[in-house]
């Protein structure tokens, strides 16, 4: 058994789980206390999100127990859960695109009036949801329309504003600028300060430097060890991967940059940018830099032909393309891989070779 302080309010116990034949997580045993941040670190396909998974409702485990505040808990669903008084923002950003800011945030929690949905409290309530994060959205906006940023920052304000003691957070930050997520670590100290304990789940290891006590790590679904906060990456990478890295970021060769292949001049979109320049050379990678709603998604889609633009140019190897043509970016070698890759990229329901397929398939078929 692990040890069982007083301070620990979770507590997974050889916990295992199989999707079919394959075993995802083994015999993990984990420990989370009150007023503290218990990290959880492993490459992609570890169990990081399985594993909280199951303290979320969402799927059992197959065998192993789970313990709040010491005695065996039974978490068959989302609701459980929440009894329990644990809040988790997942990885997967799990909004109604259709519904409001407002509807979203007190989805499952609609304060009712004589049967009716009391709107005022409602609003009210959503608010203060995002007043706690300082972030500014219409209540009435339907959350598809709003960017992954801010989607992610409702989702956190969501769950914030459930008043939970213990938190889980999987990768909250992915898709956050710097100044955000110095924001919403703020609030998790405040959140420590008041007792709550937290799972934190991210791949950014000075993340988790700046807001860990303890980091867990995860290997091929196993448990391989807690290390304080303050444990230097080389050791946690080693853990991670199971030997020692040389370099954790090998410089390969310096490409030289070839002739002028992307040429952005003047494109303008109103409302969302405006005289846009530059140009991209062979060899190159040039990177887009700026806080959530700049413009930098928006420009990129335009270049790809997903959305048009009112003026400007975009030449690829020195051929004009036409504003908000897909089909003629793709035949000029124009690939796109949009920020909302679940909503936007992929049909989940579809198998990876029918995936594959999709764009090349657009881009030759003449009947799309
Ligand atoms: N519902 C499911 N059915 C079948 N296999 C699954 C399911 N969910 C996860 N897996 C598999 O379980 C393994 C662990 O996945 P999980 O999402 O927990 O990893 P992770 O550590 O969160 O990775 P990442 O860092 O990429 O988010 C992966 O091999 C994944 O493909
Ligand atoms: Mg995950």
């Amino acid at each position: 058994m692990p040890d069982h302080t007083d301070d620990t309010v979770l507590q997974l116990v050889n916990v295992s789980k199989s999707f079919g034949p394959v075993n995802v997580i083994k015999d993990v045993t984990l420990s989370v206390r009150r007023g503290q941040v218990q990290a959880l670190l492993g490459e992609n396909g570890a169990g990081k999100s399985t594993l909280i998974k199951m303290i979320a409702g969402v799927h059992q485990p197959d065998s192993g127990k789970i313990l709040v505040d010491g005695s065996e808990a039974t978490i068959a669903s989302t609701n459980d859960s929440e009894a329990h008084g644990i809040a988790t923002i997942h990885q997967e950003l799990n909004l109604v695109p259709t519904l409001s800011v407002a509807e979203n945030i007190m989805l499952g929690r609609t304060p009712k009036r004589f049967g009716m949905v009391n709107r005022k409290h409602l609003n009210a309530q959503a608010q203060a949801a995002l007043n706690l994060i300082g972030l500014d959205v219409p209540l009435k906006q339907p959350v598809g329309e709003l960017g992954i940023a801010k989607q992610q920052l409702i989702e956190i304000a969501k769950a914030l504003s459930m008043n939970a003691r213990i938190l889980i957070l999987d990768e909250p930050t992915a898709a956050l600028t710097g100044k955000e997520v110095d924001a919403l670590f703020t609030i998790l100290d405040e959140l420590k300060a008041k007792g709550v304990a937290m799972v934190f789940i991210s791949h950014h290891l000075d993340e988790l430097a700046r807001i860990a006590d303890t980091i867990s790590i995860l290997r091929d679904g196993e448990f391989v060890a807690e290390v304080p906060a303050s444990t230097d990456e080389d050791t946690l990478v080693q853990h991670m991967v199971g030997r020692a890295i040389e370099e954790q970021y090998p410089r390969g060769e310096v490409a030289e940059a070839g002739a002028p292949l992307l040429e952005v001049a003047g494109l303008t979109s109103t409302s969302k940018f405006s005289d846009i320049s530059f140009t991209v050379h062979a060899g190159e990678i040039v990177g887009l830099a700026g806080l959530v709603g700049a413009g930098r998604t928006e420009i990129v889609r335009a270049i790809a032909g997903a959305d048009k633009y009112d003026s400007g140019t975009v030449e690829v190897a020195g051929k004009k393309l036409k504003s908000g043509d897909i089909q003629g970016a793709i035949r000029s070698g124009v690939g796109h891989i949009p920020e909302d890759r679940k909503g936007q990229a992929l049909v989940l329901d579809g198998t990876v070779n029918e995936n594959l397929g999709y764009a090349t398939l657009a881009a030759t078929s003449k009947a799309g």
